[in-house]
């Protein structure tokens, strides 16, 4: 339990804020004034990806809030990722060189492999998807230890000051860390009360690697839903939750990224709106007690809403499995 403002990084010993902001699906026309705004209203923690099309956006409002005095480059931290169509040893670099140009800063504070999957190589311009241009699902050969090491020469080169992965279960961090000479750092996964994954969260940070949540408010944000998972009432609007943030004096939002927060999983929730920009960080007293924490648990449905079927992403793979 924590209620400090930062956890630490192994192995570069960096501090990484426990709240951050997420800009996936942020329109490009949008994403440089809101996230100058983020940054103003205090988030230093970025998490962006290539699949997000606002990198250079994000690097604008990143470099106007440095040149307005807002803050130093040195007290953000800036997240990638590698997607999934570029894990090929020989594409690792030249698309980790194009987040750099799009974000244009002299390094980033982490990257992430973004899935545990590799799929063929698409011209970056044509746009980026789990499919290719013809709705295929192709994977490659691509050994995630070949990628890795590509990974570990751009820490060598102090362009990434840390390395980590996206969406792994325990099977393949393991196989990782038997080759890993830089471990990974950072493991980011779906979740919230419907699916706490306490077992696989405990265990990576047992391991060193500090643990990232996504889509904090649950299926309160999804529009498709994976079989199994439709019958669940909006998170957002759950009675346990609604009346946790009663007790607390507190919105429902807050107390989900509360709750991440004292198992000092980080949360990067996204939102446009300047008010809930500020709620969303302002966290750190909500100090929820043990029958809260134990309500929560009983939430557990081991849904997972960001999975791969025909109705939500047009193709069936079991990668969580
Ligand atoms: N590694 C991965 O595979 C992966 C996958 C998904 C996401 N991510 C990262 O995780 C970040 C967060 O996940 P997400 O964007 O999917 O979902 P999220 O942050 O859980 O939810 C975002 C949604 O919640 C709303 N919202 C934000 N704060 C709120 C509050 N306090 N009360 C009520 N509603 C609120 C936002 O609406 P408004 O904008 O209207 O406020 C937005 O629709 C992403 O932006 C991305 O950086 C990573």
């Amino acid at each position: 339990m924590s209620n400090q403002n930062y956890v630490t990084l192994q192995p570069s010993g960096d501090k990484i804020p426990l709240v951050g902001y997420g800009t996936a699906r942020i329109p490009a026309n949008e994403t440089e004034e809101v996230v100058y705004n983020a940054i103003k209203a205090g988030n230093r923690l970025i998490d962006g990806a290539l699949l997000y099309s606002n990198e250079p956006e994000v690097g604008r409002a990143v470099r106007k809030a440095i040149a307005d005095g807002i803050v130093k480059r040195e007290e953000l931290f800036i997240v990638g990722k590698l997607w999934n169509s570029f894990h090929e040893k020989e594409h690792v670099k030249p698309i980790f060189q194009q987040t750099l140009d799009n974000y244009s800063l002299e390094y980033i504070d982490l990257y992430l492999i973004h899935f545990p999957m590799a799929t063929e190589f698409v011209d970056p311009k044509e746009g980026l998807n789990f499919l290719n241009a013809k709705k295929e699902f192709n994977l490659v050969k691509a050994p995630l230890q070949d990628t890795w090491r590509e990974l570990e020469d751009l820490v060598d080169a102090g362009l990434i000051r840390n390395i980590g992965i996206s969406n792994f279960n325990v099977q393949s961090t393991l196989d990782l860390l038997t080759y890993a000479r830089i471990p990974p750092s950072v493991l980011e996964i779906e979740h919230h009360p419907y699916l706490q994954q306490r077992r696989l969260v405990n265990w990576a940070q047992s391991q060193g690697i500090q643990v990232i949540a996504y889509a904090s408010f649950g299926n309160a944000v999804f529009e498709k839903f994976p079989p199994g998972t439709e019958h669940l009432e909006n998170l957002m609007k759950h009675p346990v939750i609604v009346s946790i943030a009663k007790k607390h004096k507190a919105d429902v939002g807050q107390v989900l990224l509360a709750w991440a927060v004292n198992y000092d999983v980080i949360v990067i929730p996204k939102t446009v709106k300047i008010e809930r920009m500020k709620t969303n960080l302002d966290i750190h007293n909500i100090k929820l007690d043990d029958q809260d924490l134990k309500s929560i648990a009983k939430l557990e449905a081991n849904a997972r809403f960001n999975d791969f079927f025909e109705n939500t992403y047009g193709f069936d793979f079991p990668v969580f499995a």
